[in-house]
């Protein structure tokens, strides 16, 4: 985004979110086409999507919503980025002292929400975290930049801090004991959760606020999918 000015803004003045509205795309989901697993078909939307990226048409594609819920019930959402997707969910990283993680700690269930807008599209996951094993934390950890990984141990994600400065002062710490080019440890508090999907929804806006909504659902304890049409 080009930086704006207050004149730019001053022009959006009386701005009525009421009054935006869209029309959506006519073509829908084929429901014949659609495949048996919901992972399958993720992968398929996820390409087109990063497709639509390449195109400029959308920006980053694998940024989805996580929402998550203490034990009282008191829900949050947050955005994080996916590193990965397979048959057996689909993978974030994050600090495990956040607030999220803490969420997952005593409520094992979360939702994903892909907002791929520009499309007229998203996804929503509903399913439970696990915390990914050491190993796959550390190779993905290696392929961060250093910065990054550094990053990974700056900051105590989500407690208060006093000031910006306190985080670049231990920043800057880090920096002087880790140089560019020497290997950082991965940190204790930090990994990753695979979210195990129990429903994906595939939803895609049409004409008239006539979407089409299909979900698949796995009964639990099994690894079969059925699909079902949801009404918009
Ligand atoms: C586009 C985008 C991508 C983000 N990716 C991540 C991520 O992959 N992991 C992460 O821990 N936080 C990520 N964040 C920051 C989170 O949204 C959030 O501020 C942070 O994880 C703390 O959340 P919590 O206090 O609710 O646990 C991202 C934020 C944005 C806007």
């Amino acid at each position: 985004m080009s930086p704006v000015n207050d004149r730019d803004l001053d022009a959006l003045d009386g701005l009525d979110p009421a009054a935006m509205r869209r029309q959506y795309r006519a073509d829908g989901i084929d429901v014949t086409a659609i495949a048996a697993d919901p992972m399958e078909q993720f992968a398929r939307w996820f390409k087109e999507a990063a497709y639509a990226e390449r195109q400029g048409a959308l920006y980053e594609p694998n940024a989805m919503v996580v929402s998550t819920a203490d034990a009282e019930g008191r829900p949050s959402s947050r955005t994080v980025l996916l590193k990965g997707y397979d048959e057996r969910g689909f993978v974030f990283f994050t600090n495990y002292g956040s607030r999220k993680a803490q969420d997952i700690a005593a409520n094992a269930h979360v939702s994903l929400l892909f907002p791929w807008h520009p499309m007229a599209r998203q996804v929503i996951v509903g399913g439970a975290a696990l915390r990914t094993g050491r190993d796959e934390t550390a190779a993905y950890f290696r392929t961060r930049p250093h910065g990054s990984q550094l990053g990974a141990w700056a900051s105590s994600q989500s407690s208060p801090i006093s000031a910006r400065d306190e985080l670049e002062r231990s920043y800057a710490e880090l920096e002087a004991r880790y140089p560019e080019g020497e290997q950082v440890p991965v940190p204790p508090h930090w990994g990753g959760f695979r979210v195990v999907p129990q429903s994906v929804e595939f939803w895609q806006g049409r004409e008239n606020r006539l979407h089409d909504r299909l979900r698949y659902v796995r009964a639990t304890g099994s690894d079969e999918w059925r699909v079902e049409r949801l009404a918009p």
